[in-house]
C-alpha cells in the first residue's frame, strides 16, 4: 500500500532550517496531480512572481505559454513531451512552456544570460506556487523542435522547460510501480560543503 499524498508530502519537505522560506522547504516535484483545477487568480499570482525576477539589463527575456486542461495550448505542449513525461504529466491541470529571447531588445546583441534569467523566473514561479499550496514539476524531456514549431517560436528564442502545475495527487494514482517508488522516495541534496567554496575544491567556512 503506497503512502498517501499527505504522508508523502511530509516526507518530501526539506528539514526545517530556521529562517529559510517555507516555500523553499515545502517545494518538491510530484508526478501525481489531483483532479482539481488551478484558479485564474492563483495562476495570475504565480506569473506575477515570475514577473518580478531580476534579469540581466532588466531584459525580462522570458515568455511563458500557459495551457489549461482541454485547451489547444495545453494539447500542443503535452504533445511535445517525451513518452515518460506523457505517462504522468497529463494529470496536471496546467502545462507551461518557457522560452527566452537570446537577443537584447535595446541593441540586438547576444544575451548570454537569457536562459539563466528564464530559469530564475521559473524558480520564482515554482516557489510562488509552493507558497499557494500548489505543486510544480519542471521537465527537460520534451521535443524542442516540435515545441518551437507548435508555437511559431522565432529562432532567436531558446526554450527552457515545460512546467506541470497543479495540486499534489495520490501516489497510487500513478498506477506504475517505478513512478510510485520515485514519488515516495526521500529527496536528496549535496551538503553545502560540496558547493559553497572559498577556493576550487575548498569548502567555505560559513558556520
Ligand atoms: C530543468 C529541469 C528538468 C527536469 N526534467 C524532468 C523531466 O523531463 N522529467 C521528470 O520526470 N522530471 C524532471 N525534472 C525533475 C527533477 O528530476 C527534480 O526536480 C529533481 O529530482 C529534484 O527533485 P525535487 O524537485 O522534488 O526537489 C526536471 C527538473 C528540472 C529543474
Amino acid at each position: 500500500m503506497p503512502l498517501s499524498a499527505i504522508e508523502v508530502n511530509n516526507l518530501k519537505k526539506a528539514p526545517a532550517v530556521d529562517g529559510v522560506l517555507p516555500a523553499v522547504l515545502n517545494r518538491w516535484s510530484p508526478r501525481s496531480f489531483a483532479d482539481r483545477e488551478v484558479s485564474p487568480a492563483d495562476l495570475h499570482k504565480v506569473f506575477e512572481a515570475a514577473r518580478w525576477t531580476a534579469s540581466a539589463y532588466n531584459e525580462q527575456p522570458w515568455r511563458f505559454f500557459v495551457g489549461v486542461r482541454n485547451s489547444l495550448t495545453y494539447k500542443k505542449i503535452f504533445d511535445t513531451l517525451i513518452g515518460f513525461n506523457q505517462g504522468w504529466a497529463g494529470s496536471a491541470p496546467v502545462l507551461i512552456l518557457g522560452a527566452a529571447n537570446t537577443k537584447f531588445s535595446h541593441n540586438g546583441t547576444d544575451n548570454g544570460y537569457a536562459l539563466y534569467d528564464l530559469g530564475a523566473a521559473s524558480s520564482y514561479l515554482t516557489l510562488q506556487a509552493a507558497a499557494l499550496g500548489l505543486t510544480t514539476h519542471q521537465m527537460a524531456g520534451f521535443d524542442h523542435d516540435a515545441a518551437r514549431q507548435a508555437f511559431d517560436i522565432p529562432a532567436d528564442f531558446v526554450l527552457g522547460s515545460v512546467i506541470a502545475l497543479g495540486y499534489q495527487g495520490e501516489p497510487a494514482a500513478l498506477g506504475h510501480e517505478q513512478m510510485i517508488s520515485m514519488e515516495i522516495a526521500p529527496r536528496e541534496r549535496k551538503p553545502l560543503n560540496q558547493f559553497v567554496l572559498s577556493a576550487w575544491d575548498t569548502p567555505a567556512s560559513i558556520g
